[in-house]
């Protein structure tokens, strides 16, 4: 599974994975982000005969705290149930973090669930910041940074 092709989706494609992992159990069953269209965004996944199992958004954005660092935020990480813990999240990550920083960007920071943080930090990223309650999904996150 590792080594399976990391491709380039279009936002509309993130959707259903997102509405089926990340709006799972929560008020918010709302999945579309204002950058998603961006031309500086991109979304990476991972397709499976046909049918996507990986999902990643990547938008040039400074973290609020860290306006000198040329940020790019993640958002919308998620990996289909059943294929989850095969290193599909791991794959997706680090080819954005690697495209993040082969274009220029010095930082790459996410709002993580603190259920995610264990997966992130094993990749290189440290939390940023107190704790705190997200407002779309009522799940306690931290934010975490990777710098170059
Ligand atoms: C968090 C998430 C995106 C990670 O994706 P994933 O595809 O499960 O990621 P990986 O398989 O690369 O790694 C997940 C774990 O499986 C383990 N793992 C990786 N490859 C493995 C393999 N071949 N066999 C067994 N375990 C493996 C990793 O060590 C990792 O453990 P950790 O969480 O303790 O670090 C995914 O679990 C998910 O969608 N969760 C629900 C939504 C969510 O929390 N999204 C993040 C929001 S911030």
């Amino acid at each position: 599974m590792a080594d399976h092709e990391v491709i380039e989706l279009a936002a509309v494609q993130t959707h259903p994975l997102r509405l089926d992992v990340l709006r799972r159990d929560t008020p918010s069953r709302h999945v579309a982000f204002p950058e998603d269209e961006l031309s500086s965004t991109f979304h990476l996944g991972v397709e499976l005969d046909g049918v996507v199992v990986g999902v990643s958004t990547w938008i040039e954005n400074d973290h609020p705290d860290l306006p000198a660092a040329r940020g790019v935020q993640l958002r919308g990480m998620a990996t289909a149930p059943h294929l989850q813990g095969h290193g599909i999240g791991g794959l997706l990550l680090e080819s954005g973090v690697e495209r993040a920083f082969a274009s220029g960007h010095d930082l790459v920071w996410a709002r993580a669930r603190d259920t995610a943080l264990g997966f992130y930090e094993r990749h290189g990223f440290v939390q940023r910041g107190p704790g705190y309650v997200d407002a779309v999904t009522g799940i306690p996150h931290h934010d975490i940074v990777r710098t170059r």
